[in-house]
């Protein structure tokens, strides 16, 4: 069985007083399990104080991005050796709003993901199609772009050490979920793209749900076979919500379903 990841996208929030008292309530509701493992990427300024705050307990850190680059004039970049250096273990790579933003193409984020497997860190790579390409028929085709350019540059054998996070656009911030149909579909197409070259890779495979997560909505979305956690963005900044959400990923584990 598959271990499931619930790792909360702080994205732009956060202050050290809020971080802090976000974490002591984390800590002290989050006992670690083998089942689960529980992740948050704050903020790249915030890493030092989170990781001291997290020292010793069963959550880990991730940055929300990497440079493609090690060293060098790549000014307001952060190299992953430098989020390693400071304990990180994963790294989110080709979110939606800084392929929207920063305009990382699929090419782009296939450089970034290698740089972080090279430092020796977990890549969490999103895919999602926004929703004019749903509307159109085009769903398939987007992800499969954005998970071929990483599968044909760093090879199938990089996603034994790496997670890939479907985020239907659409459904980011927006209260929309996609429904468990939607979700499953996705998810069985990531899948079976990377069965294609590796149905090993693919069986082992961590491919996490993200876009409007709430812990009411997890336990159906993480009930699915091809579902093996979330990334969560707003609901990872209220306590009670993020521990509602791991805890259902939990419930799930132990019925034996994900
Ligand atoms: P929300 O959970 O706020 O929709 O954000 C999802 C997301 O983008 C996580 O990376």
């Amino acid at each position: 069985m598959r271990k499931a990841l619930v790792a909360g996208n702080w994205k732009m929030n956060g202050s050290l007083a809020a971080n802090r008292e976000l974490l002591s309530a984390l800590s002290g509701a989050i006992h670690g399990s083998d089942a689960v493992a529980v992740a948050v990427c704050p903020p790249a300024v915030y890493l030092p104080d989170v990781v001291s705050q997290l020292q010793g307990k069963p959550i880990s850190v991730g940055g929300q991005d990497c440079s493609d680059e090690t060293a060098g004039a790549f000014t307001g970049e952060i190299a992953a050796d430098m989020l390693k250096e400071l304990g990180c273990e994963y790294v989110i790579v080709g979110h939606s709003e800084r392929r929207a933003r920063q305009q990382e193409d699929s090419a782009w984020v296939a450089r970034k993901f290698i740089a972080a497997q090279s430092a020796g860190l977990v890549p969490i790579l999103c895919v999602g199609e926004q929703l004019d390409d749903r509307e159109a028929g085009r769903t398939e085709a987007v992800v499969a772009e954005q998970l071929d350019a990483v599968l044909d540059a760093a090879g199938v054998a990089a996603f034994d050490r790496a997670v890939v996070a479907y985020e239907p656009v659409w459904a980011i911030g927006t209260g929309l979920t996609a429904s468990p149909e939607q979700a499953a579909e996705v998810h069985a197409f990531i899948r079976a793209r990377v069965a294609g070259r590796d149905p090993r890779v693919a069986d082992g495979l961590r491919i996490l749900y993200g876009g409007s997560v709430k812990a009411d909505n997890a336990p159906g979305l993480f009930s699915l076979p091809d579902i093996d956690g979330g990334l969560i963005g707003g609901a990872s900044l209220d306590a009670d919500s993020f521990i509602g959400i791991v805890n259902a990923a939990a419930a799930v584990q132990a019925q034996g379903n994900v």
